[in-house]
């Protein structure tokens, strides 16, 4: 058996240790199960529409997604989740639920045409509207500069009263965008998007970066934050490029990824923003830089309930995706009444739950003590005591109270670092 030193050194440089979990798709397998998911007994959850169309498919581009259809497909595509939604409320007991967020995502929410987007907000307001919300409830919706307009903007402030937060992905640099086939037009027509969406009521704006893109330099990074700078957004979400479900390798080593990031945060943070070190999330608004939905995932480990191709649900001893996450064409999942057809449900041990808990997690750059201890059912230190006493002392990881937080020096070997709770037999070649 490898001691721990051993693992850990032998991790630090696959790209493969990254927030993605399980490592493989075959891992899962001996967990699979029949029976769907069942939200029956759960009181408090979050729910997510995938929406998969874009206009153009960018080349770094690793979520479920196709090119955008026809305004009739689109339709037909809302019908399938509004069935699905309404079925979930049907089984459900939503009378006594929270609904702790609501996030839209894609692919591109905003590629839909006009009368497609309009029906997708009343659908997502009015059902988000049968169930009593939490406090910090914030819905949020991602959207493209390339396939917004005035009208689309208006479409969502007017009708979702429920969407209070909207997301752009930028990534960095037009030069290395066009490569990469996205095109994210002109700062003046950013701008002006910014103007409409503050105008309309849309009050909480997202700008997404990525780092460790193939060719991306320190130039490319200063560019894209001169942009950051005039858009000012109230959050900034920066993503470490994954190439888990994509062919080809890493383009970048972990010396570089780290010094990416640090570039990123060092701009970031000259701009006041608050953040901290290995966060991916950064605020001027004096919260986390989340939407509720993700503060709901990430920090608290809740449940969550995923509608459209390919979404994700989880509850407590288990994970589903909806058709489309086996590589199904569009076609063939277009062709079910419901998403929930040949879905993917997986029964998983306490064990498993941890490794996705902290996989997710590994977004925010820390993780806690109490969510690990309620997974495995006792002390999470003694289980995982030599784990604990090696990162602490090689000052990989801090603790302070309920928070285990990974350091400045830890942060690039993250991956690595939340391995080592995994369990033992995982690899990406298992
Ligand atoms: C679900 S995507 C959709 C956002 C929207 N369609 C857009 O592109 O602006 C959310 C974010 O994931 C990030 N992303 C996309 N591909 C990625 C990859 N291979 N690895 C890491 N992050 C990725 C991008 O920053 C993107 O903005
Ligand atoms: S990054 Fe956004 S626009 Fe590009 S392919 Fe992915 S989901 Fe579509």
């Amino acid at each position: 058996m490898q001691n721990i030193d051993d693992i850990f050194k032998s991790r630090v440089n696959d790209y493969h240790y990254n927030t993605s979990y399980p490592l493989t798709p075959q891992h899962w397998q001996k967990y699979k199960t029949n029976r769907q998911l069942s939200f029956a007994d759960i009181k408090d959850y979050s729910w997510y529409i995938h929406i998969p169309f874009c206009k153009t498919l960018c080349k770094f581009c690793e979520y479920t997604r196709f090119k955008a259809i026809d305004s009739e497909a689109e339709k037909h595509y809302l019908k399938i989740i509004s069935n699905d939604i309404a079925n979930f409320i049907n089984q459900n007991n939503t009378k006594e639920a929270i609904l702790h967020g609501l996030d839209i995502g894609g692919g591109t929410p905003s590629a839909l045409s006009h009368s497609s987007l309009y029906e997708l907000m009343l659908m997502a307001n009015d059902y988000a509207d049968l169930l009593t919300k939490a406090g910090d409830f914030c819905g949020s919706i991602e959207g493209s500069f390339n396939t917004i307009d005035e009208e689309k903007i208006r479409i969502i402030a007017n009708n979702a009263k429920n969407i209070k937060r909207m997301s752009f992905g930028l990534q960095s640099s037009a030069h290395l965008m066009k490569g990469l086939n996205r095109n994210n037009g002109s700062v003046k027509h950013m701008v002006k998007v910014f103007d409409w969406c503050r105008r309309y009521g849309i009050k909480i704006l997202n700008i997404d970066l990525m780092y460790g893109l193939p060719n991306q330099s320190k130039e490319d990074i200063t560019t894209v934050m001169a942009i950051v700078k005039e858009l000012m957004p109230e959050h900034i979400t920066i993503y470490e490029y994954r190439t888990n479900m994509l062919k080809g390798d890493m383009p970048s080593d972990v010396d570089t990824r780290y010094m990416q990031y640090s570039q990123l945060f060092n701009l970031i943070s000259d701009l006041n923003y608050d953040g901290h070190f290995g966060g991916n999330t950064f605020s001027r608004i004096s919260d986390d830089g989340l939407s509720s939905y993700l503060h709901h995932r990430m920090i608290e480990n809740g449940s969550y309930k995923g509608f459209g191709i390919a979404a994700q649900s989880k509850i407590c001893n288990g994970l589903s995706y909806n058709i489309g996450k086996g590589g199904e064409t569009l076609k063939d999942c277009m062709a079910h009444d419901t998403f929930e057809a040949d879905s993917q449900t997986y029964i998983l041990p306490p064990q498993e739950m941890l490794a996705k808990y902290l996989a997710i997690s590994g977004y925010y750059g820390k993780f806690r003590l109490s969510k690990m201890n309620d997974i495995i059912g006792h002390n999470s230190m003694k289980a995982f005591k030599s784990e604990f006493e090696y990162l602490l002392n090689n000052k990989m990881i801090a603790i302070d109270h309920d928070w285990i937080s990974i350091t400045k020096e830890g942060f690039k070997y993250y991956g690595a670092i939340l391995s080592l709770f995994y369990p033992h037999e995982v690899t990406p070649t298992t």
